[in-house]
C-alpha cells in the first residue's frame, strides 16, 4: 500500500470518532486534507458537524466539501481536533508545521478537548527532531532572534542550522504574516526544555513541538492501524 493510502486509511479511523453536531478543528497537510475530504463526504450524506479549519487551505478545501465552518470567536472551545504530524514519538509528543500551519494548528488544538493525530507508521520516532523543528517568528528583528534561538537551542542540548524557510526565492510568509525558520537538529533530547526556552524569546511566536496536546494518534501501517493513547 502507498504512503497516501495509509494516510487515508488513518484519517477514515479517526473519522469514527466523529459524532453528530461535534465542533471540529481541521488540520493542514495531506493527511488532514484526507480526513476533510471524508468528513465532506459524511456530511453530504447528512452528517452535521461545524468545522475550524486550521489554516486557509483548509478553509478553501472544507468549504468546497461542504462542511459548515465557523471560528474560534463565535465557538471558542471545541469537542475534536484532528491534524496530521511531521514527527510523533510514543508519549505523543509531536513536530508539527511542515506545512506552515503550526500556530493555528496549536491555537486549535489547544482550545479542543481531545486532539487526535493521524499519520502514516513512518512518522513515529524514537527521539524527535530528524525533522526540521518549524519555528514561526515576527518579521522584525529576524537576525536577532534567530541568534537567541540558536543559544536556547544549545541550553537545551541540541545543535544545529537554523534557516529561513523560502518559497519561490522569498521568505516564505505564514497565514499569519510571520516568517518560518526551520532548526534541523537530528536529535531533540529534551523537547519541553527546548520549548520552555524558545517560547521564553520575544520574537518566537510559536514553534512547531506540540507537547502534552494530542491524546490519541491512529498511525496506519501495512500491517494495520495502531492506535496510541495517553
Ligand atoms: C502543517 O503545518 C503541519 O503541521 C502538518 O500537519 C504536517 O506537516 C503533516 O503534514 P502531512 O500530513 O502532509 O505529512
Amino acid at each position: 500500500m502507498n504512503v497516501d493510502a495509509l494516510k487515508r486509511e488513518a484519517a477514515a479511523a479517526a473519522l469514527e470518532l466523529v459524532e453528530p453536531g461535534m465542533r471540529l478543528g481541521l488540520g493542514t497537510g495531506s493527511t488532514a486534507a484526507h480526513f476533510v475530504d471524508l468528513l465532506g463526504q459524511k456530511v453530504r450524506a447528512g452528517f452535521d458537524v461545524v468545522g475550524i479549519p486550521t489554516s486557509e487551505a483548509t478553509h478553501v478545501q472544507a468549504e468546497k466539501a461542504g462542511i459548515r465552518l465557523t471560528t474560534l470567536d463565535e465557538t471558542p472551545e471545541l469537542d475534536l481536533t484532528v491534524d496530521g504530524a511531521d514527527e510523533l514519538d510514543s508519549r505523543l509528543r509531536l513536530i508539527k508545521g511542515g506545512g506552515a500551519a503550526l500556530l493555528r494548528e496549536k491555537i486549535v488544538a489547544n482550545a479542543s478537548t481531545r486532539m487526535v493525530v493521524i499519520a502514516d507508521a513512518a512518522k513515529k520516532v524514537d527521539v524527535l527532531g530528524a525533522f526540521p523543528l518549524p519555528i514561526e517568528v515576527v518579521p522584525f528583528g529576524l537576525e536577532s532572534t534567530r541568534r537567541c534561538i540558536v543559544k536556547a537551542m544549545i541550553a537545551a542540548g541540541c545543535d544545529g542550522a537554523v534557516t529561513l524557510r523560502l518559497k519561490d526565492g522569498h521568505a516564505l510568509v505564514t497565514d499569519g504574516g510571520h516568517f518560518i525558520l526551520d532548526a534541523a537538529l537530528g536529535r531533540i533530547p529534551d523537547p519541553e526544555a527546548l520549548a520552555l526556552g524558545l517560547s521564553a524569546i520575544p520574537g518566537v511566536v510559536e514553534h512547531g513541538l506540540f507537547l502534552g496536546l494530542a491524546s490519541d494518534a491512529f498511525l496506519a501501517g501495512p500491517s494495520g492501524i495502531e492506535r496510541i493513547s495517553r
